[in-house]
C-alpha cells in the first residue's frame, strides 16, 4: 500500500481480560480525523464499571501462575515479540496514527512508530536484568533485596504521541512483571487498541494488558480511584496532574507525572546562527507544536536578534500546513477543535497583551477541508509577563524574547513554573555547561533540540512533574524493593 492509501477503520471496543467488549453502559463516542474534521469511527465509552472489570482482570492475571511462574527471560521474549508485531505492521500503524492524530505520516512512521518499537526492544532486554543486592549488615545475618513488581499499574496518556506514550509505560511495566490498565486519550485511542491486539497475538497472557477507552473525568478518574490499582503513570496537562495527585491520596497510590512545559531555547551571541535557526524552527513547529518539550520560548541575545528573527521567519515559511497523509507534509493540523480554539485564543491574547505578531497565526483550509490547520506563528516583542511567555500553548506559536548576558538568559529561562526541557546554542564550552547545570529542567540540549532516546531518562523538574521515564530509571517506577533478612546464627 502507498503512504497515501487510507485504511478501513473498525469501531473500537474495550480490551478486558483478553476479550473485546462493549462498555457496560453501551455508550460510544466518535473519534475524529483532525485533517478533515470527519468522523473516523466510534469507540466504546468506558466508565467506572468497565475500569472495575479491567482492574480486577489485571489483578487476577497478575496473580496467575501464567504470569508469576513465567521466568523473566521469557517475559523479555514476549516483549521482543510485541516489538516484532509492531514492526510487521509499522506502515499501517503510521497511517492509522496520522488519520487519528493528524501528524505527518512520515514523522508518524520514522518517529512515533519507530520509537515505540525501540522502546519494547529496549525493555525486553531489561526483563531478566532486574537484580537485587546483597547488603553487608552487622550480626549473623544475610540481608538481600528483591525488586518486585508494583502490581496493577494504570497508565493515562495524552494524544500528542499516542503510541510512544503507551509504549513508554507498557514496556517497562511489563518488563518488570506488572499487569496494566491503559486509558488512552479520547482523541487518539486507535493505536492503543492495536497495541493490545498485537500483544495478545504475541502471546501475552489474557488480562496482563487491558485497554479502556473513554474520557478523563469518567474512565480516567475511575482508574485513579480504583483500590486494585497500585500505581498511576500519567502524561498530560499540569492541571490534570494535580487532580490525579490529590485523588491518588485516598488509596495512597504511587504516582509518576510527566506534565506540561514552556521550554526556553537560548541562543547566545557566539552561536552558529544558521544551525540555531534550523533548531529553533524544528523545536517549536515539529508535531505542530504539540510537544511537551516544544521550544516555545526563544531567547536570543540582543546583538543578533534582528538577523536571527529574519532568518527564522524565512525558515518558518517552509512549514506549510498540508495533508498529513502526504509524505512531503511537515506541518499537520492540531489534534482537535478544542485544541484549535485554545491555540487561536492564545494568539489573540498575545496580540491583545502587546506582542508583535511577525507571521502566521491564522486558520487555513487544506484540500478544501475545514481541518484544524493553523499557519505557524511567531511573536516578537514578548516580555516574561505576557501570557504567551508563561503558559503552555501546545501549538505552532513561538514567543521571542531578548537578553543581555548569560545570567539574564538563565533567569528568564528559569522564570516559569515549568521545568521539562531547555536548550542552549553556543560555541563556548564553559557557557554551555554552566547553562546546562543552572537550567532547572529535566532535559538540557546543547546545540541541538528534541533529541530523545529509549535509553536516556526523561522527565520534569518543578511543575513539569516527577519520576523518570525511559532508560533504566523507569524500572524504579515499576518495581518496589523488598528487604529479606535471614538468621545465619
Ligand atoms: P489532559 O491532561 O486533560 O489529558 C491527558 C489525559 O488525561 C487524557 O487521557 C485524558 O482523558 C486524561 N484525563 C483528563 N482529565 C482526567 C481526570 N480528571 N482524571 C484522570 N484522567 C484524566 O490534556 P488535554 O485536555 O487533552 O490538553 C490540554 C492541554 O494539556 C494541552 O493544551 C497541553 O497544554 C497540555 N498537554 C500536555 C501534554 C504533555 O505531553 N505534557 C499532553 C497533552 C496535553
Ligand atoms: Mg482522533
Amino acid at each position: 500500500m502507498s503512504d497515501t492509501a487510507t485504511l478501513e477503520i473498525q469501531p473500537g471496543r474495550l480490551f478486558i481480560g483478553g476479550e473485546w467488549q462493549d462498555a457496560a453502559s453501551g455508550k460510544t463516542f466518535d473519534t475524529i480525523n483532525p485533517a478533515t474534521a470527519e468522523t473516523l469511527t466510534q469507540l466504546a465509552e468506558g466508565g467506572a464499571d468497565d475500569v472495575d472489570r479491567a482492574a480486577r482482570a489485571a489483578r487476577t492475571a497478575f496473580e496467575s501462575d501464567a504470569w508469576q511462574k513465567l521466568d523473566a527471560r521469557k517475559r523479555g521474549r514476549l516483549l521482543y515479540a510485541i516489538a516484532d508485531g509492531l514492526e510487521a505492521r509499522a506502515d499501517e500503524l503510521a497511517r492509522l496514527e496520522t488519520m487519528d492524530n493528524g501528524k505527518p505520516v512520515k514523522e508518524a512512521r520514522m518517529i512515533d512508530i519507530k520509537e515505540s518499537i525501540d522502546c519494547f526492544r529496549y525493555y525486553a532486554g531489561w526483563a531478566d536484568k532486574i537484580e537485587g543486592d546483597v547488603i553487608p549488615v552487622p550480626g549473623p545475618y544475610l540481608n538481600y533485596t528483591r525488586r518486585e513488581p508494583v502490581g496493577v499499574c494504570g497508565a493515562i496518556i495524552p494524544w500528542n504521541y499516542p503510541l510512544p506514550m503507551a509504549a513508554w509505560k507498557v514496556a517497562p511495566a511489563l518488563a518488570c512483571g506488572n499487569a496494566m490498565v491503559l486509558k488512552p486519550a479520547e482523541q487518539t485511542s486507535l493505536t492503543a487498541l492495536e497495541l493490545a491486539r498485537i500483544a495478545a497475538e504475541a502471546g501475552l497472557p489474557a488480562g496482563i494488558l487491558n485497554v479502556v477507552t473513554g474520557f478523563g473525568e469518567s474512565a480516567g478518574a475511575a482508574l485513579v480511584a480504583h483500590p486494585e490499582v497500585d500505581k498511576i503513570a500519567f502524561t498530560g496537562s499540569t492541571a490534570v496532574g494535580k487532580i490525579i495527585q490529590r485523588q491518588a491520596a485516598d488509596t495512597l497510590k504511587r504516582v509518576s507525572l510527566e506534565l506540561g512545559g514552556k521550554s526556553p531555547n537560548i541562543v547566545l551571541e557566539d552561536a552558529d546562527v544558521d544551525a540555531a535557526v534550523r533548531g529553533a524552527s524544528m523545536a517549536i513547529f515539529y508535531n505542530t507544536g504539540q510537544a511537551c518539550t516544544a521550544g516555545s520560548r526563544l531567547l536570543v541575545h540582543e546583538s543578533i536578534r534582528d538577523e536571527f528573527v529574519e532568518k527564522l521567519v524565512k525558515r518558518a515559511a517552509g512549514f506549510v500546513p498540508g495533508d498529513p497523509m502526504d509524505p512531503k507534509t511537515r506541518l499537520g493540523p492540531l489534534v482537535s477543535q478544542e485544541q484549535l480554539d485554545r491555540v487561536l485564543g492564545y494568539i489573540e491574547q498575545g496580540k491583545a497583551e502587546g506582542g508583535n505578531l511577525l507571521m502566521g497565526g491564522d486558520r487555513v483550509e487544506v484540500n478544501g477541508k475545514r481541518g484544524y490547520f493553523v499557519n505557524p506563528a511567531i511573536f516578537g516583542g514578548v516580555t516574561s509577563r505576557m501570557t504567551i511567555a508563561c503558559e503552555e500553548i501546545f501549538g505552532p506559536v513561538l514567543a521571542v524574547q531578548t537578553f543581555k548576558d548569560l545570567d539574564e538568559a538563565l533567569e528568564i529561562g528559569n522564570s516559569t513554573e515549568y521545568g521539562l526541557a531547555a536548550a542552549v546554542w553556543t560555541k563556548d564550552v564553559r557557557k554551555a555547561h554552566v547553562a546546562a547545570h543552572k537550567l532547572r529542567a529535566g532535559t538540557v540540549w546543547i546545540n541541538t533540540y528534541h533529541n530523545l532516546d529509549t535509553a536516556s531518562p526523561f522527565g520534569g523538574y518543578k511543575q513539569s512533574g516527577y519520576g523518570r521515564e525511559l532508560g533504566r530509571h523507569a524500572l524504579d517506577l515499576y518495581t518496589q524493593v523488598k528487604s529479606v533478612w535471614v538468621n545465619l546464627g
